[in-house]
C-alpha cells in the first residue's frame, strides 16, 4: 500500500513536471503567434488602405491607372510604380512623400500612422512592375 502510494506521488510529480512545460511551451507558441497576427493584421489593413486611397491612381499592383493620369492631366507613366524606381527611393523618402504627397499626389498624414506608412511601403516594394 505504501509502496504504491510512493509510486503514485512519484507519478504525479512527473504528470505536474509534464504540465509545467506543457504549459510553457503554450504560453510561448501562443505570445508568438500574437505577435504574428498583429503583423498580418496590419498588413491587410494596410493592403486595404492601399486599394481604397492609392490603387485608383497606381493600380492595384502598381502598374498604374491611365484613365486616372488622363483626368488629372500627368502622363501615365508617372502613376506606374515601378520596383526599380522605389529602390532608388530611401524609406525616409517615400515616407516624406506619402505624409505630405508631392505635385498631383495628395499627401496621407492624417490617415496614415509612421507604422503604418512603413509597411504601405513595405508592400509598394513587393510590386513586380
Ligand atoms: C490622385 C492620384 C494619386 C493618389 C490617390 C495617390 N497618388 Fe501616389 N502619385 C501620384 C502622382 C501624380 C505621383 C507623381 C508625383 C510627382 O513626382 O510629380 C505620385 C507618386 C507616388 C510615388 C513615387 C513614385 C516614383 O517613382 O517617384 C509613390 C511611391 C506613390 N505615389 C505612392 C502612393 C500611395 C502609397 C498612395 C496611397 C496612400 C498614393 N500614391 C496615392 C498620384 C496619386
Amino acid at each position: 500500500m505504501y509502496y504504491r502510494k510512493k509510486r503514485g506521488s512519484k507519478s504525479m510529480k512527473s504528470f505536474c513536471l509534464i504540465i509545467f512545460t506543457l504549459s510553457f511551451i503554450l504560453i510561448h507558441m501562443g505570445s508568438g503567434r500574437a505577435q504574428n497576427t498583429v503583423d498580418t493584421v496590419d498588413m491587410e489593413k494596410v493592403i486595404k488602405f492601399y486599394n481604397t486611397k492609392c490603387a485608383m491612381c497606381h493600380g492595384k499592383k502598381g502598374e498604374g491607372a491611365p484613365r486616372m493620369a488622363k483626368m488629372i492631366k500627368v502622363p501615365e507613366k508617372l502613376l506606374v510604380l515601378k520596383k526599380e524606381e522605389l529602390k532608388k527611393m530611401s524609406n525616409t523618402v517615400l515616407l516624406e512623400l506619402l505624409m505630405d504627397g508631392k505635385n498631383k499626389m495628395p499627401g496621407y498624414r492624417k490617415y496614415l500612422s509612421a507604422h503604418e506608412a512603413e509597411k504601405l511601403i513595405e508592400y509598394m516594394r513587393s510590386f513586380n512592375k
